[in-house]
Formats: C-alpha cells, structure tokens, sequence
C-alpha cells in the first residue's frame, strides 16, 4: 500500500476523497482525534475489500498509542505535522505488550506510514502542527479463521517499563484511559 500511494502525487488524491468537502465535517475535539468515512472512487481492478477514513485532530491532540489485530492500515499526511512513532509487537502479555521502537520521525504531507501483524504494528501519532490530517486505508479480516475481523490494543507507553535490548514493556490500558493520558499533551 505505501509503495502504491507513494505513486499518487498529493493533489490528486485530495481531490479523489473530497477532502476539501469532508474536512468540515471532522469537529476537532478538544481532548481527541476525530475520523470520517472518506469513500475512495471506483479504480478499475482494484478490489473493494478495504475502508478509507480521513483523521483529523488540532495541535497537541493524538492518535493515541494502540496496537491492532489481523488488520493493515496504511497512513497518508494530508495536511499538519505529526510525531510518528512506530513499535515492533515483540511479546505479547496478559497485562502487557513488549515493544520495540521501530519508527520516530517527523511526518508531514504527502508522507506514508503502515501497520501490520507482521510489522510496525504499534503506532502512536502526536499533531504538532495543527489542524493536522491523515488519509486512512484499512484492510481488516485478514485471516478469517481466527474469529474476529480486528481489535484494537491500547498501551501506556509513556509509562512503560525499560527491559534490557532497548525494549518497553507497556501496560495494556483500555480507550478510555488512553484518551485521558494521551489524547491531548
Ligand atoms: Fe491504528
């Protein structure tokens, strides 16, 4: 999917979502990041088995730190600046999940981010720059026999516990929490 957006110049796929017509309807909360659906036009041979969501917060506010299950997701910049963080799921615990720091960057238009079972699968994204934006292409269900088609695993990172070899070991912690602690710094 990184690779694929990556082709699409920024304008192009603006004007393909609408996005001058959705942001409105995204309402900025003040301790939060909110979404809308962003219908994606029909592509010739492409297969419809994926959502699109644009994520729209002010500065200070997050995508707070969460790890998914049997589900992709690719992330475009729209508009903003974002301090990306990626974690390896290394272990995972009855009250934690180990990670390991994979990505911190800069993230700014135009710029692509995945997650994965397999890789980066943590992800954490603090607006900087505001009001900041990303286009969200999500592919769940990925192996159907394992009973669900997603979940969503929150995690205290700030306050996480440093193991040997640069690992964190965080605290599972449910949404509401993570909105208290990470929604707005
Ligand atoms: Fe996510």
């Amino acid at each position: 999917m990184e690779e694929l957006f990556a082709r699409v110049p920024l304008p192009d796929l603006l004007r393909a979502i609408d996005f001058d017509k959705l942001k409105p309807g995204i309402s900025l909360p003040d301790d939060r990041a909110d979404a809308v659906s962003a219908p994606f036009p029909e592509v010739e041979g492409m297969p419809r088995r994926f959502g699109t969501k644009i994520f729209g917060m002010q500065q200070g506010r997050a995508i707070v730190p969460h790890g998914h299950q049997n589900m992709a997701s690719m992330h475009l910049v729209l508009a903003g600046e974002f301090h990306l963080r990626h974690f390896e799921r290394v272990e995972d615990q009855s009250e934690h999940l180990v990670l390991r720091p994979s990505i911190d960057r800069v993230s700014k238009p135009g710029d692509l981010s995945s997650i994965s079972d397999q890789r980066d699968n943590v992800h954490w994204l603090v607006a900087t720059r505001g009001p900041a934006y990303t286009f969200d292409l999500i592919v769940v269900g990925l192996e159907p026999d394992r009973g669900f088609d997603w979940k969503m695993d929150h995690v205290d990172i700030g306050g996480a516990e440093r193991l040997n070899g640069g690992l964190l070991r965080a605290r599972r912690i449910d949404f509401d929490e993570a909105i208290r602690r990470y929604g707005k710094s």
